[in-house]
Parts: structure tokens; sequence; C-alpha cells
């Protein structure tokens, strides 16, 4: 039995947010696994980005979800990169079911405009041009990892984790 949620998708979809209001609503431990590599790596995501490189920060990631892919009835929350690797799905759905949150280019730009220093990889000019980009070359990653999918642009966060809950009451092979 699988028992461990892990919520994916593009950065600014609301995958920390919505994993913090699941693992109070079903006291469970919450992985942020960008926290973990922070930890790991005593720096900031911009810092390991910068100084050590985008590779560097793929590797600890890799490590990150291997140890948190081990545990049972936890909520995963990944970065948005994390389908890039193929190895972290492979481990991830070892023990947990995949719910890949969306959004459309709006609702990301809105929710990225307060925090964009934090995310190297769209800290551009147009940040825009630069997310489809990324969503173009990262669709058959996410397309791959997927098991669930909601859409979140409409929801309330609240509304997002209920919705996660409704659709694991009768995932098969999947213990809430
Ligand atoms: C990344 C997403 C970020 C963080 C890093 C790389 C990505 O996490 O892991 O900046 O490649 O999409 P969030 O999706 O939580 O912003």
């Amino acid at each position: 039995m699988k028992s461990n949620i892990v919520l994916i998708g593009f950065m600014g979809t609301g995958k920390t947010a919505v994993g913090q209001v699941l693992a109070k609503r079903l006291d469970r431990q919450l992985i942020e696994v960008d926290a973990v590599i922070k930890k790991m790596a005593g720096k900031t995501i911009p810092e390991i980005f910068n100084n050590d490189g985008e590779i560097v920060f793929r590797e600890l990631e890799i490590e990150a979800i291997k140890q948190a892919a081990i545990g049972e009835k936890q909520v995963i929350a990944c970065g948005g990169g994390v389908v890039l690797n193929t190895i972290n799905i492979d481990r991830l759905r070892v023990t947990g079911v995949v719910v890949n949150l969306t959004a459309s280019l709006e609702t990301i730009l809105k929710r990225i405009a307060t925090d964009g220093d934090n995310r190297p990889l769209i800290n551009v000019n147009w940040p825009a041009e630069r997310i489809k980009e990324l969503q173009k070359f990262r669709k058959p990653f996410y397309d791959r990892a997927t098991d669930l999918t909601i859409n979140t642009s409409k929801l309330s966060i609240d509304n997002v984790a209920g919705k996660i809950i409704e659709r694991l009451k009768n995932y098969e092979g999947f213990n809430l």
C-alpha cells in the first residue's frame, strides 16, 4: 500500500501552501524538499544555484528525494524541477501517489510576484516568456510523473487540499 502524498507542479502552483494544509488536516509530517536541500547545503536555494550551479542543486535534490521516499504517511512537497530526473519519480512512486498541481500562466505570475527572488530559474526580466519555455520543455516530464492532476487557478488553498483528500479516499492501493 502507498501512503505518501507527493505534490509536484510548476513553481507558483501552491505545493508548499497546500502541503502545509494537507499535513495539518491529515495529521501527517510535511517534508518540504527545498527546505531539506537548504539544510543539507547550509545555504539558500539561490546561493546554491549561483555559487555551485543547477547540477549541484539537482544532485542534492536527488539525495533529498531518496530519503523522503523511504518514509511513510508523509506529505512531500517537491520543488518544481523534481520531475526532470526520472529517478526521483521512480522512487517517489514506490511509496506515494503523485499529485500534480497546475495553474494558468496568469495565476503563476501573480503568485511568484511576491517571492520571485527565491526562484533563480525565473528571476529574469521577462518571467512570462521564461515560464512558457520551461513549461513546454517540462510538459512530457510532468505527464509521465502524474497520477492525479488538480488545477488550482480558481481554488483556495483549503479547497485544493479538500479536493486532494476527496480523490485519495477512493484511490486504489492508497492508504489515507
Ligand atoms: C525549481 C523550483 C523551486 C526550487 C528551485 C528549482 C524548478 O521550487 O526547487 O528553484 O526547477 O522548477 P518551487 O517549485 O517550490 O518554487
